[in-house]
C-alpha cells in the first residue's frame, strides 16, 4: 500500500528543540509541533514567556519542557543540551529560531555594541546550538536542523527609513551560508539542514525597538511600504509558516538539504 500523508509527515515521537520559544514565531512552532505529537523542548531567556508558552500548550491538550537558555552563551547552551538529553533520549529536530533586531539605523550610525549583540544571538546562537546538538545527531545518524533566516538576508530594503539595519541582514545571509555548509558536511550522517526565510510577519515582538522609537506616522509609512511591496499585499501570520515547519521537521523532507525557502507572500519573486 502506498504511504499515507500521516506516515510521511509523522511527528509523533520526534523530539524537537525550539529556541526563542518564549514568544513570537517560536511559540507558534512549539504549539503546532507539540499539538501534533512531537516532544517539544522550548528554550528562551524570557522565563515568563516560557511559562506562557507552556500554559498555552497545556491548554491545547499537550505538554512541553521549558528551559532558560541563552543561545549566545556557550556554557548556557552546553548545559541546556545536557538537560535536554535527560528529558529526551535524542534530539531529532533543532529549530534555531531565537533572534533579535536592534535599533534600526544606517551603517555609519550603527554602534559596534549593537552589531556584536545582534551577531551573538542571531548568528553565533545558531552556530552554538547546532554545534552542541550535532554530536547526538551524528551518533543516531539522523537529524534535521531548521534555521530561521529572513528575506532581508536575500535582498536589501530601505523604504526611506531604516527597517532593521545591516547587522540583521548580515546575520541572516550568513545563516543561509552556514545552512549550506552544514548540509554539505553532515549529509553522509543523514543530518539535513535548511533555512526558512520569512518575509514580514505581524504578531511578534521583533522590531519593537524600531516601533517604540518611531512616530505613529512613520510606523504607518513602514507598514504600508511593506504591504504594497508584497505581492500578496499583506503581512504574514505565524500559521503561514507551519506547513514548511511540518515538512522540514518530518521525514517528508528526508531528501531535502541545504535549501533556503522564502515564505514571503511573493516578495522575492518580484
Ligand atoms: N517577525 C518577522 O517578521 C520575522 C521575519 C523574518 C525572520 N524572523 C525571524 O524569526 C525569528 C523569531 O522572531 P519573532 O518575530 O518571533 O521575534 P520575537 O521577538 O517575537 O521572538 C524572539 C524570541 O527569541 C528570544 N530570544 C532573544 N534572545 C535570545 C537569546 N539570547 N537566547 C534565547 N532566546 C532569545 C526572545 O526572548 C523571544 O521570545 C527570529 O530569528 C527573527 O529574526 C522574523
Amino acid at each position: 500500500m502506498s504511504k499515507s500523508i500521516n506516515d510521511i509527515f509523522r511527528l509523533q515521537g520526534k523530539a524537537v528543540l525550539v529556541t526563542g520559544a518564549g514568544g513570537g514565531l517560536g511559540r507558534e512552532f512549539a504549539r503546532a509541533l507539540s499539538g501534533n505529537g512531537a516532544d517539544v523542548i522550548c528554550w528562551d531567556i524570557d522565563d515568563k514567556g516560557l511559562d506562557e508558552t507552556r500554559k498555552l500548550i497545556q491548554e491545547d491538550g499537550a505538554d512541553a519542557a521549558v528551559d532558560i537558555v541563552d543561545v549566545g552563551d556557550e556554557e548556557s547552551v552546553k548545559a541546556g543540551i545536557l538537560r535536554a538529553h535527560r528529558a529526551v533520549s535524542r534530539i531529532d529536530v533543532l529549530i534555531n529560531n531565537a533572534g533579535i533586531s536592534t535599533r534600526p539605523v544606517r551603517v555609519h550610525e550603527l554602534s559596534f555594541v549593537d552589531w556584536e549583540r545582534l551577531i551573538r544571538v542571531n548568528l553565533t546562537g545558531t552556530f552554538l546550538c547546532s554545534k552542541h546538538a550535532l554530536p547526538a545527531m551524528i551518533k543516531f545518524k539522523a537529524g534535521s536542523i531548521i534555521n530561521i533566516s529572513s528575506i532581508l538576508g536575500l535582498s536589501g530594503f530601505y523604504p526611506g527609513q531604516s527597517v532593521v539595519g545591516a547587522a540583521y541582514s548580515a546575520s541572516k545571509a550568513a545563516t543561509d551560508g552556514f545552512t549550506r555548509q552544514l548540509a554539505a558536511e553532515y549529509a553522509r550522517e543523514n543530518i539535513r539542514c535548511n533555512s526558512i526565510a520569512p518575509g514580514f510577519f505581524s504578531g511578534t515582538d521583533l522590531g519593537r525597538e524600531r516601533r517604540a522609537a518611531a512616530s505613529p506616522e512613520s510606523n504607518e509609512a513602514f507598514r504600508s511600504s511593506v504591504q504594497s511591496r508584497t505581492p500578496f499585499n499583506r503581512f504574514g501570520t505565524p500559521d503561514d509558516l507551519l506547513g514548511l515547519i511540518f515538512y522540514l521537521a518530518s521525514d517528508a523532507s528526508k531528501y531535502t538539504t541545504g535549501q533556503t525557502f522564502a515564505i514571503d507572500g511573493g516578495w522575492t519573486a518580484t
